[in-house]
């Protein structure tokens, strides 16, 4: 199967994003608790990839549930709260559950459409994403700083920042992505990796701490990312590690450019202080590919998200707008601002 995400008629069918690179296997989803269980330990991942399977999700409960509505709202709300802090697993199951008085058959429809938007809207972002980063940069080919995954992998297809990225080396603007390795669970070593190289896009892995002192030594000229929530004043939750590439582009002047769909906006929440960071398992941090590297009972800190507030993003790229666009000079100004505190 081509796209990550798809419903064989009876079941949701996923890449599993846990067997990648090694394996590409896939998994057929029978119910809503194996897809609250896939999402959960990031089988399924990404912000729009588990809002999309959340959809489908709520499908599957109202067609097992036989006319129960409280039931299929029941399994809505755990759906829903199977991650925190993507908004859009709230918002697609929220969405689907509009259609819930039609029938199960019309819930499906809903979530049917959802899969097949998500692949329309990173098509508009993606171009989108690519204009706006060569209006904001001067050099060709580009040197892009990428962080996490936000490929094909973490939507339905193409991809969100990455298919932005992925846009500019078909018109041959690419001259290397630096992609973080994305600790602790490695999306960006065992995801990104594997998308540039079957892409064939020139790119190089690094620590997550390099990445910051890479933007510092002028080896990169943008830093594009993804997005789990946009707050109404354009802070911007996203994997952990984000921020501080943001902190590094603005010390340097690069731009920092966040391409995400219009449902990772999350106009409830006035900024980013409010947003909801999901808190991890110990063992993600304390261990490392199976083996024991810290005692463990350490104590851990494993936010799996951080928030750049909204003064360090250069831009946000939807699939309907750029948002918003900083003023000439903004970038030098931040920069001076830095280095004087
Ligand atoms: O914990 P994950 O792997 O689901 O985190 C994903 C990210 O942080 C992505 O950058 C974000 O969802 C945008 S992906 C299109």
């Amino acid at each position: 199967m081509e796209r990550t995400l798809a419903w064989d008629g009876a079941a949701v069918v996923a890449v599993d994003q846990c067997a990648l690179p090694h394996e590409r296997t896939v998994l057929r989803l029978t119910t809503p608790d194996e897809v609250i269980d896939a999402i959960k330990r990031l089988a399924i991942r990404g912000a729009p990839a588990i809002g999309v399977a959340g959809a489908l999700a709520v499908a599957l409960s109202a067609q097992l549930s036989d006319g129960d509505d409280q039931a299929v709202r029941e399994d809505a709300d755990r759906i829903a709260n199977a991650r925190p802090t993507a908004v859009n697993l709230s918002w697609a199951v929220r969405r689907v559950l509009t259609k819930l008085p039609g029938g199960a058959r019309a819930v499906l429809d809903e979530a049917l459409a959802m899969l097949e938007e998500d692949e329309q809207t990173n098509r508009a972002m993606a171009a989108r994403a690519a204009d706006a980063v060569l209006g904001l940069t001067g050099r060709r080919p580009l040197r892009i700083m990428t962080h996490c995954n936000t490929g094909s992998l973490a939507t339905v297809a193409i991809g969100t920042a990455l298919g932005g990225i992925k846009e500019l080396a078909e018109r041959g603007l690419v001259a290397e992505v630096l992609a973080g390795e994305t600790r602790p669970l490695l999306q960006g070593a065992r995801l990104t990796a594997w998308e540039l190289t079957q892409a064939g896009i020139p790119f190089r892995l690094c620590v997550d701490s390099a990445g910051p002192a890479a933007i510092a030594a002028g080896l990169v000229d943008v830093v594009m990312v993804g997005a789990d929530r946009i707050t109404a004043n354009g802070d911007v939750a996203n994997k952990v590690g984000t921020y501080s590439l943001a902190v590094a582009a603005a010390r340097s002047g690069i731009p920092f450019v966040v391409v995400a769909p219009e449902s990772t906006v999350d106009e409830s929440i006035s900024d980013g202080s409010q947003i909801v960071i999901e808190q991890r398992h110990a063992e993600e941090v304390t261990a490392f590919g199976g083996h024991q590297v810290a005692l463990p009972d350490t104590p851990v800190f494993n936010p799996a998200f951080d928030v750049t507030p909204n003064d360090l993003v250069t831009a946000i790229v939807t699939e309907q707008r750029v948002w918003p666009q900083r003023p000439a000079g903004h970038l030098a100004e931040v920069a001076r601002g830095l280095y004087q505190r």
